[in-house]
């Protein structure tokens, strides 16, 4: 997020606002071109969304000893994440009490303690300060270090997935998820899962919302933009990615589910640990995925993908993160999840599996990276020409909801469809007018 941008003003507020209610109607299938590039909505998206919401920070394996910490970007700030001594894990404002310096400067490491390399003011992992340079000499015994611990940020979890908020008065994370917790179990709870190195991270020129966008809802794209795939043979035809469901749920979140899918593509040994991690509906669910990609509003996205490696089907499991950087940049931060407790070999093949696939050199990376920049670029028009250009989201506004599934929320029969895009944007504009 650019911060050196001053708060609007009320008026612009308005007229912002006005204008994007006028010309955004998600049921309608209406999306104007012009909200993935007018820097007005982007300063507001960050007001209104990212400093309100939860946003992803990490994975709890990142820091899996105590003492082990990561510094991550929360909307734009930095915020140091540190499991204490005691094993709990915090979130605190990267700033040192005193004077302001940026406390920590790694990205990652082990620390009992942070030292400021401004004064060296020390603070322990727990935010406590526990050390002053010349204390009573400077102080005269004055200094109440208790009242001058770091700054503390709201951080929550959900099945080693680590949230944070600016949000003084969030709603629980729990409720946040809401029912799509039940699709989430199966993505990052279906086994204790731990992040392999540390994320890949890759700066794009586009807009965060397509990323976002692209993963909610758009398998469609994947027999022409990815069709290389389906000449290459790793797929059996173009329209491979039409099969399965498209499901959403309230606060904007959504995925998509290949399925059925003929081979089992996750660890076999582990199928106790599966069973009792998730219910009997969730576990058929997951014997019968080809693949599930989504999205937690706003911009993190997930993927269950396989390919084969030497003939059998290895599944790989990823969230990514599409961090704004500008209206028309993003960095995109990947995290790959593998079974703990699966072998040695079983997380090298997964490994090779998202190489080949969802990594920066992956095949279907680099096709889809080019798609955003491109959309991106064009929707980077000049104004007032732009105002009244507006996408097309009407895709599948004919279908009926499956009313059997096994999963909750709004589900319907066929990944083709822009129903879930249709979701996200709706709550992305009741934030917007909150
Ligand atoms: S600013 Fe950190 S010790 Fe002074
Ligand atoms: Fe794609």
């Amino acid at each position: 997020m650019n911060k050196k941008q001053l708060p609007l003003d009320e008026r612009t507020r308005e007229s912002v606002l006005d204008h994007i209610n006028e010309t955004t109607q998600p049921e309608e299938g209406k999306i104007p071109a012009y909200i993935l590039s007018d820097p007005t909505i982007y300063k507001l998206e960050h007001e209104k969304i990212f400093l309100k919401t939860w946003v992803f920070i990490g994975h709890e394996s990142e820091v899996p000893n105590n003492g082990d910490y990561i510094t991550r970007d929360l909307a734009g700030y930095s915020v140091i994440v540190s499991r204490g001594e005691d094993g709990v894990i915090r979130g605190f404002y990267n700033m040192c009490t005193h004077r302001g310096m940026k406390l920590c400067r790694a990205d990652r490491g082990k620390a009992g303690r942070f030292t400021c390399s401004y004064h060296g003011f020390t603070f322990k992992n727990n935010g406590d300060l526990i050390g002053v340079p010349l204390q009573q000499d400077i102080y005269g015994g004055e200094l109440d270090t208790s009242k001058m611990g770091l700054h503390k940020v709201t951080i929550d979890s959900y099945k080693g997935l680590l949230f944070g908020t600016w949000s003084d008065q969030p709603q629980p994370l729990s409720d946040f998820l809401g029912d799509f917790k039940w699709y989430l179990d199966i993505v990052v709870g279906r086994a204790e899962m731990e992040v392999i190195g540390p994320p890949q991270r890759f700066v794009v020129h586009s807009n965060w919302k397509i990323g976002s966008d692209n993963f909610i809802s758009d398998s469609y794209h994947t027999m022409v933009t990815h069709g290389s795939i389906a000449k290459l043979g790793m797929v059996p035809n173009p329209t491979y990615s039409k099969i399965g469901y498209q499901v959403q749920t309230s606060n904007g979140h959504g995925l998509n589910i290949g399925m059925p899918n003929q081979e089992f593509a996750f660890p076999e040994e582990l199928i106790p640990e599966f069973q009792s991690n998730l219910s009997s509906e969730q576990f058929e669910l997951m014997s019968k995925v080809k693949n599930m990609i989504g999205t937690i509003f706003p911009n993190l996205s997930f993927l269950i993908s396989h390919t084969k490696i030497k003939g059998k089907a290895i599944s790989n499991t990823s969230v990514r993160l599409w961090r704004p950087i500008d209206v028309d940049k993003m960095e995109v931060i990947t995290w790959l999840l593998v079974e703990k407790h699966a072998s040695d070999d079983w997380k090298k093949r997964s490994r090779e599996s998202f190489i080949l696939t969802f990594s920066p050199s992956g095949i279907f990376e680099q096709d889809d990276t080019e798609v955003f920049t491109d959309i991106t670029a064009a929707a980077t028009g000049p104004m007032p020409f732009m105002k009244q250009l507006t996408y097309n989201y009407t895709m599948g506004m004919h279908r009926e909801q499956v009313r059997d599934f096994a999963g909750p929320g709004i589900v319907y029969g066929d990944k083709f469809s822009e129903a879930n895009s249709r979701n996200f944007y709706r709550y992305w504009l009741d934030l917007l007018n909150a």
